[in-house]
């Protein structure tokens, strides 16, 4: 049986990525294969670690084109390689509700906090972690879920809380929430709903 053509849209860094493309070489990812990952921005760190993994690794810069090109650029490199599978993985940018309803429980996105928590426009990167540790909650973590129109308020795929530390700096948890949480459940998570999509076709 086929595998679940995959794309993974990064802005940055790209450790998710990283943790994604590890899983899929250890076998923990199996109905999945990451085909394509797309960068909304120019010299990402993560297109280096796609090039690496053998992965193909494109840029559709959101400055240049603005948010309908880019979604039509977009669009066309998902149709083109028969993408069945949509991973935000430190994409920080929101998909407009068109765009969104074209794959309808076919993207997922990581966010670093448990969402309803610190979620929505404005909340991202290291953002989420700075409004966590301003509020004072002792409990924070990831949440894997699937994108619709609303920011963040799509269904909830897995979530894995980690404790807050009275000496956190945003960074300290950043990375802390990363390490215990975001790399452990993505690769999970979309394992599962690869899986289940692979069994429906
Ligand atoms: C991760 O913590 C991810 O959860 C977060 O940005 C970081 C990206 O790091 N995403 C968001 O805030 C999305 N709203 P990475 O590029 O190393 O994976």
């Amino acid at each position: 049986m086929e595998k679940i053509k995959t794309a993974v849209l990064v802005s940055g860094g790209g450790t998710n990525l990283q943790a994604i493309l590890d899983a899929e070489r250890e076998g923990i990812i199996k109905s999945a294969e990451v085909v394509t990952v797309i960068s909304d921005r120019e010299g990402a760190y993560a297109l280096e670690r796609a090039r690496a993994a053998g992965a193909e690794a494109l840029t559709i810069p959101f400055k240049t084109y603005g948010r309908e090109a880019f979604e039509r650029e977009l669009s066309a490199a998902l149709e083109e390689r028969g993408i069945g599978l949509i991973v935000l993985a430190g994409f920080m940018r929101i998909l407009s509700a068109e765009f969104t309803a074209k794959y309808p429980d076919r993207i997922l996105n990581i966010h670093p906090s448990l969402i309803p928590s610190f979620c929505g426009a404005g909340y991202y990167g290291l953002k989420v972690h700075e409004a966590a540790l301003n509020y004072g909650v002792k409990v924070t973590g990831a949440t894997v879920h699937f994108v619709n129109e609303i920011p963040d308020g799509g269904k909830i795929v897995a979530q894995k809380a980690v404790y807050i530390r009275p000496e956190d700096t945003p960074e300290t948890l950043q990375k802390r929430v990363m390490q215990e949480a975001e790399w452990i459940i993505f690769p999970r998570a979309i394992e599962e709903v690869a899986a289940k999509l692979r069994r429906s076709e």
